[in-house]
């Protein structure tokens, strides 16, 4: 495997590479990270990964000193995954002046649920995947449904810009008592980890619910947050969205049964953990 740092051995390396497939990532890199690796060999060849944690899409109070960095280990799960090319860009390589050109999502996209709690986070997002994007100039990209916002910004970006780039999606990597796995996960205490499952499980339950016919949604997310309250968790929304969109369900809506997804962000501890499940 190939480690580049600069755009121009980047350019140079993948020059007349016709399908490309691209996994972005910040590193830190989990069995879920190598699920998307797997996926990308199934759509393109070469390989080319990225990690980059990328400051732009950081609030000025959210991680991103603490961001866990682990090159070396990330270097060697890549290498056995095949991948062809890492692009592992520096500040400078990247930003080589500060970037003042930047993608903002549309307000009721890119300002609701994770942009409403993080403002700023999904053009710092899309900025930074349009560039690496025209750096690598990839056939097809794979990012994870575990950030099933940002997946949709992303899709809808490439849309709108007609992008020469497939955007696919990939299941939510679950350990085996149901968590999804992410990179934060590292920063659970044990008795929070243990706890950590029950956030997939109270999306699980209003999933159910759904299913089964209970249709007042106001009423289940006010359910979901206060389990989530009463066992100590500090839940900034669980909301019942249109796939479509992520926009809430009209009753009309619900009549016609539209495709519906369960997203959820909560804090437990000091970790804020994300998560869906598609009803
Ligand atoms: O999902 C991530 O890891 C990041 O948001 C991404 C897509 C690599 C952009 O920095």
């Amino acid at each position: 495997m190939k480690i580049i740092s600069s755009i121009e051995e980047l350019r140079d390396q993948l020059r007349g590479q016709l399908r490309t497939a691209f996994v972005p990532t910040m590193g830190n890199l989990h069995e879920g990270h190598l699920s998307l690796m797997r996926l990308a060999k199934k759509h393109g060849d070469p390989i080319v990964a990225s990690i980059f944690v990328n400051r732009l899409q950081f609030g000025p109070n959210e991680d991103f000193d603490k961001y866990p960095r682990t090159f070396q280990a990330d270097v060697e799960k890549l290498e056995k995954e095949g991948v062809y090319v890492l692009f592992a860009p520096t500040e400078k390589d990247l930003y080589p002046e500060p970037q003042e050109y930047r993608v903002r999502p549309p307000d009721d996209l890119g300002n609701i649920l994770e942009g409403e709690f993080r403002p700023g986070f999904f053009t710092g997002v899309s900025t930074v995947v349009l560039k690496l994007f025209s750096c690598v100039q990839p056939r097809v990209a794979v990012f994870g449904k575990k950030d099933y916002q940002q997946l949709m910004i992303i899709r809808n970006m490439a849309k709108q810009f007609a992008l020469p780039t497939e955007i696919i999606a990939a299941d939510t990597w679950r350990a085996d008592d149901g968590l999804a796995l992410s990179s934060r996960n590292g920063y659970l205490s044990e008795a929070e980890r243990a706890e950590a499952p029950v956030l997939y499980q109270t999306l699980n339950e209003v999933a159910q619910e759904i299913r089964s016919g209970h249709l007042d949604i106001f009423e289940l997310e006010k359910k979901a947050m206060a389990k989530l309250s009463h066992r100590h968790w500090k839940p900034d929304y669980i909301s019942v969205r249109k796939r479509s969109d992520l926009q809430p369900p009209s009753a009309g809506d619900i009549a016609q049964k539209a495709e519906l997804v369960v997203v959820a962000a909560a804090k437990l501890g000091n970790t804020r953990l994300i998560d869906n499940l598609e009803v």
